[in-house]
C-alpha cells in the first residue's frame, strides 16, 4: 500500500472513500454521567459503537480503522478507571476474537505495550496471532499510544541506526523517518474523526494526520453508531483534498512541473 499522502495524479481516480480512518472515541464519561451512571459504564457502552464502526467499515470497503482506546496520558486518571479500562481491554480481546475472525478482521495493537501487565501483553499477542491472516480489514487499536511518543520512538530507532553506521545522517528525510513510526506499512489516515464535541487532536496520530481531513461530531462515543459514521464518510467524500496544490490542480490532477 502507498504509504504517503500525495496529490492524485491524472491516471488515479479522485479518492472518494477513505482507505484509512482514525477515530478519537471521546465522550464515554459524559455519556455515563448524564445518565447518572459511573463513568466506567460509558466505556462499557462504547464497545457497541466500536462494533458498529468496524462492521460499517467492512461494508464500505475501508481497509484500515485506527481507534484511540488508551492514551499515554490516560494513566493519570483515577486508578479505578484505569483498572476498569485495562480489564475491559482484557475482556474485549478475549470475547471479540471470534467475531473479528467471522468478519475477517485482522487486529493490531499500536503503542507502548510493555507498560501493560504481562497477562494483558500475552492476551494482545494471542489476539493478534489469532487474527493474523484475516484480510477484510485491519483494526488498529492504539493503547498506551501518543503521537509524540510515536515520533520520539521513531527518532530513537533512527538515532540507533545512525550510531550503528547503518544510516548516514544525510539520508534522514521524511520518507525514511516515517519507516520508523508505528505503522509504516499503511497509508496515512485520510479521515480523522473525533466524537464528544471537542475539536482537538489530543496527541493522536500527529505525524500521520498531516493531511487527514478532520471531522468533529457532537455525539458522545456510545451514541456514535453506523449511521453517524456513514455521515462522516459521506462528508469526507464531498471534500476536496489539495495536498498543497491549488483547487484547480487538485481537480485535474495536473501539477505544473515547470516551476
Ligand atoms: C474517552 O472518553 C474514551 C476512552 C479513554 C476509552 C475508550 C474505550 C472504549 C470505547 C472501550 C474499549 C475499546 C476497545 C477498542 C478495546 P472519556 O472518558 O474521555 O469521555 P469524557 O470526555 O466524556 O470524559
Amino acid at each position: 500500500m502507498d504509504n504517503h499522502a500525495s496529490p492524485p495524479s491524472s491516471d488515479q481516480p479522485r479518492l472518494r472513500s477513505p482507505r484509512h480512518v482514525a477515530i478519537v472515541m471521546d465522550g464515554n464519561g459524559r455519556w455515563a454521567l448524564r445518565r447518572r451512571l459511573p463513568r466506567t459504564a460509558g466505556h462499557r457502552a462504547g464497545i457497541k459503537s466500536v462494533r458498529a464502526v468496524v462492521e460499517e467499515s467492512i461494508r464500505q470497503g475501508i481497509g484500515v480503522l485506527t481507534l484511540f482506546a488508551f492514551s499515554s496520558e490516560n494513566w493519570r486518571r483515577p486508578k479505578t478507571e484505569v483498572n476498569l479500562l485495562l480489564e475491559l481491554f482484557m475482556r474485549v480481546l478475549r470475547t471479540e476474537v471470534n467475531r473479528l475472525n467471522e468478519n475477517g478482521v485482522r487486529l493490531r495493537i499500536i503503542g507502548e505495550r510493555t507498560a501493560f501487565p504481562e497477562k494483558l501483553q500475552r492476551r494482545i499477542a494471542e489476539a493478534e496471532a489469532a487474527t493474523r491472516t484475516n484480510e477484510a480489514m485491519l483494526l488498529q487499536v492504539a493503547a498506551n499510544y501518543g503521537g509524540r511518543w510515536d515520533i520520539v520512538q521513531a527518532a530513537r530507532r533512527l538515532a540507533t541506526d545512525v550510531c550503528a553506521g547503518k544510516v548516514a545522517p544525510e539520508e534522514v528525510d521524511e520518507r525514511l523517518f516515517s519507516t520508523r513510526l508505528s505503522f509504516p506499512d499503511l497509508p496515512d489516515p485520510d479521515l480523522f474523526i473525533r466524537t464528544g464535541g471537542e475539536q482537538r487532536i489530543s496527541n493522536f496520530v500527529l505525524w500521520q494526520s498531516a493531511y487527514s481531513e478532520l471531522y468533529f461530531s457532537d455525539l458522545m462515543w456510545p451514541d456514535f453508531g453506523a449511521e453517524a459514521y456513514r455521515e462522516a464518510v459521506a462528508d469526507f467524500a464531498r471534500r476536496q483534498r489539495r495536498f498543497g496544490l491549488t483547487g484547480d490542480q487538485a481537480d485535474t490532477g495536473a501539477e505544473d512541473g515547470a516551476d
